[in-house]
């Protein structure tokens, strides 16, 4: 008999690709990224974060640097930590920032996201911003690499090696951690209501079981992927927090699958973009965020009117939804803070399930590295 056995084969457990196998390890990588941090009726524990009172009510900004999907976590970090620790935060992509003149001070604060933890240019602004004076806390998925040796603070995701080349359980850890320093920093700031704040951190401790649920059962999403699988452009929509998550989802269906698409603020829409919605185009919503699910909804239905077909994504209680998508993604309640977490996930599962049909090399996308570690 023949052996087709392959340690690579071994290494996958099971799995056609690393790129699924790390979909559903999210579960897992959450919970132990969460582990001993989020307690209820505790305060945040970061064991490798220095960060006192004294300190933080000095800073007078924080700077959020990082590159692809570790910058798209940053973009829910702005949002995150400027609601719960009241403290401006700018967030923007190494290779700009560096070369922009940034003001940078003992006052600044600055935050450095990185899955490998070597990215060139995210590793040179953390080198500058100390240069200058500034704090730099370090979220990476490596331990001991060059950004976390050379960064004051570090929080280590607990997300295991991720492979395949587009990021998705590290992503989704990337948010735990920036929930959890939000959170620190407004405990220590006294910025939000206790009580709040340990409504967040029992919510975030159910978000692993409810990611299991969403990859559980993926029939409605490879049916739309399989539907979408030849198109030439896609539009993903969202307002508030729904937009940094298409933001994400649109840079996952790109490296994933090739296809172009672009992330649109749905009220931004109308001042352009909205003369390339005609028949038959593919527009994928999320709907997560309360307070802007009216205008949300009107966003929708003016691509609707000119002829796109939706996918909407959405808590199990909005059902007007149904009467104006052809097809809705359901996801568990959650507080809209947080549901980010959630809202990703049918999102990187279309974009592999896209791949799929089209046929090609999931865990290698072409012209992509894991790691640039290079200018
Ligand atoms: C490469 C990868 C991306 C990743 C980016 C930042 O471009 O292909 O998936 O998001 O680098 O990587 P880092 O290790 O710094 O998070």
């Amino acid at each position: 008999t023949e052996i087709t056995w392959s340690a690579e084969s071994a290494e996958k457990g099971g799995y056609a690709h690393f790129t699924i196998k790390e979909i559903y390890e999210q579960p897992k990588a959450l919970k132990d990224t969460m582990t001993g941090r989020i307690v209820p009726g505790k305060k945040v524990k970061l064991d490798d974060i220095h960060i006192t009172k004294e300190m933080l009510e000095d800073y007078s900004r924080i700077y959020i640097i990082a590159c692809g999907t570790a910058y798209n976590a940053g973009l829910i970090g702005k949002v995150a930590i400027e609601n719960l620790a009241r403290i401006p935060v700018e967030v923007d992509v190494a290779s700009e920032f560096r070369y922009r003149n940034p003001i940078i001070d003992a006052k600044t604060l600055v935050i450095v996201i990185s899955q490998s933890g070597e990215t060139a240019d995210t590793l040179a602004v953390s080198r500058e911003a100390q240069k200058f004076g500034a704090r730099v806390i370090a979220i990476t998925n490596v331990v001991g690499s060059s950004i976390a040796r050379e960064a004051d603070d570090v929080f280590y995701t607990w997300a295991g090696p991720e492979i395949g080349v587009a990021s998705t359980k590290a992503y989704l850890t990337m948010l735990v951690a920036i929930y959890s320093i939000g959170i620190y920093f407004a405990e220590l700031l006294g910025t939000q209501q206790e009580s709040y704040l340990e409504n967040l951190k029992k919510e975030l401790l159910t978000l692993p079981e409810k990611v299991a649920s969403i990859i559980a059962d993926t029939t409605r999403i490879e049916h739309f992927a399989d539907k979408i699988h030849t198109e030439k452009d896609v539009f993903f929509l969202g307002r508030g927090l729904d937009y940094q998550i298409a933001v994400e989802a649109s840079l996952k269906l790109k490296e994933l699958s090739y296809i172009h698409s672009e992330a649109y603020p749905g009220g931004e829409l109308k001042h352009g973009s909205i003369a390339l919605i005609e028949d038959d185009i593919t527009v994928i919503a999320s709907l997560t965020q309360r307070d802007l699910l009216e205008k949300m909804q009107s966003n929708i239905k003016e691509v609707v009117s000119r002829g796109a077909k939706v996918m909407a994504i959405t808590f199990e209680d909005n059902h007007d939804v149904e009467h104006f998508s052809d097809e809705v993604i359901i996801i568990p309640n959650t507080m809209d803070l947080i549901a980010p977490i959630l809202a990703v996930v049918p999102l990187q599962l279309l974009a592999y399930y896209v791949a799929l049909y089209k046929g090609l090399d999931v865990d290698k996308p072409r012209n992509l590295a894991k790691s640039v570690t290079v200018e």
